[in-house]
């Protein structure tokens, strides 16, 4: 793990800028891996109202057990650590939502997505999701304020030892944790199309590479907290790409292409053709996907 310099966080027109990190942890210096496929800002961004929508429509009754849970235990002030925070995009939808006086801590292995502006006064700290145990026994007393670990849209792009220690750290830190738009790898297309099979199988030997759960992860992080005794409730907030969100849906089709054809070479041409076809049904605005997703809400014992 990495944070940023004192001096470096001293420099309040840098950090009004979201150009260097707010504060730093004393303690956490030992140093990250740098990722090796950086999630790209852009795309952050463009997910942003789908994912917003999906959490609305789905994850509701997560979200008021959690503050009914909170409300249980006292809380006037919570800390909130958002592990795979990107740029912030998990904050700018709770934040607003928890009714409690909140402090932030935002934890990701990439050090330019944690200097993102939107990440404002948080705690920032450059960290894997398998250290997770590590950074919350370094930071700072939080004045009795209960924690909450949070994250988005990160479970699936684990490998298999992080999603480990990220179930080890859930259930050691005796937190509640709200684990949102976990990729199931359940996808609905209509109309469907012959290719899509043959698309399903590369991407989803793509996400399972070099023995990542990819899909599978949400399903084995929530077996291995319930096999902890732990309370775990699940609830699906799919993706609903459409007319609505051309440039969403015609991005994801890309990459998923892409990635499918990184998979199996050998059927660039089908897959490209595939593509082909949903690219014109979109322009057409016949084209409607559902992708699902599943959030979790783990409370302790
Ligand atoms: C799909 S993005 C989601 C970002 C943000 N939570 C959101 O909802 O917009 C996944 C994020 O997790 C981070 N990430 C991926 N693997 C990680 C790991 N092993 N440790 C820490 N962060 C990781 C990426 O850098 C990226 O910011």
């Amino acid at each position: 793990m990495t944070t940023r310099t004192e001096e470096q966080a001293d420099d309040p027109a840098r950090v009004a800028a979201g150009e260097v990190p707010a504060a730093v942890v004393p303690g956490l210096t030992a140093g990250a891996v740098p990722p090796a496929v950086r999630a790209s800002a852009g795309w952050l961004a463009l997910r942003r109202e789908a994912d917003e929508e999906a959490r609305d429509h789905g994850a509701g009754g997560l979200l008021d057990r959690l503050v009914r849970h909170l409300h249980e235990c006292g809380a006037a002030v919570v800390r909130v650590v958002d592990v795979g925070a990107g740029t912030g995009a998990n904050r700018d939808y709770l934040g607003p939502r928890l009714p409690f006086a909140q402090e932030w801590v935002v934890v990701d292995h990439d050090a330019e997505l944690l200097g993102h502006a939107d990440h404002r006064d948080a705690l920032r700290v450059e960290a894997g999701a398998g250290d997770l145990d590590e950074v919350l026994a370094g930071l700072p007393p939080g004045d009795g304020a209960p924690t909450v670990l949070t994250c988005a849209a990160l479970l699936d792009v684990l490998d298999r030892p992080d999603v480990d220690r990220f179930a080890e750290a859930v259930d050691r830190s005796g937190a509640p944790a709200l684990l949102s738009l976990s990729v199931t790898g359940s996808v609905e297309w209509s109309p469907e199309d012959p290719g899509d099979a043959g698309l399903r199988a590369s991407f989803d030997a793509h996400q399972r590479r070099r023995g990542r759960p990819g899909p599978d992860a949400v399903r084995m992080l929530r077996d291995d907290l319930v096999g902890r005794g732990l309370r775990v409730h699940a609830a699906g907030t799919p993706w609903t790409l459409d007319a609505r969100r051309p440039e969403l849906l015609g991005r994801w089709l890309g990459e998923r292409v892409e990635a499918a054809v990184e998979e199996s070479p050998e059927q660039v041409s089908a897959l490209r053709a595939w593509r082909a076809r949903r690219l014109e049904q979109l322009a057409g605005g016949r084209l409607d996907v559902r992708v699902d997703h599943e959030d979790l809400l783990v409370l302790p014992r």
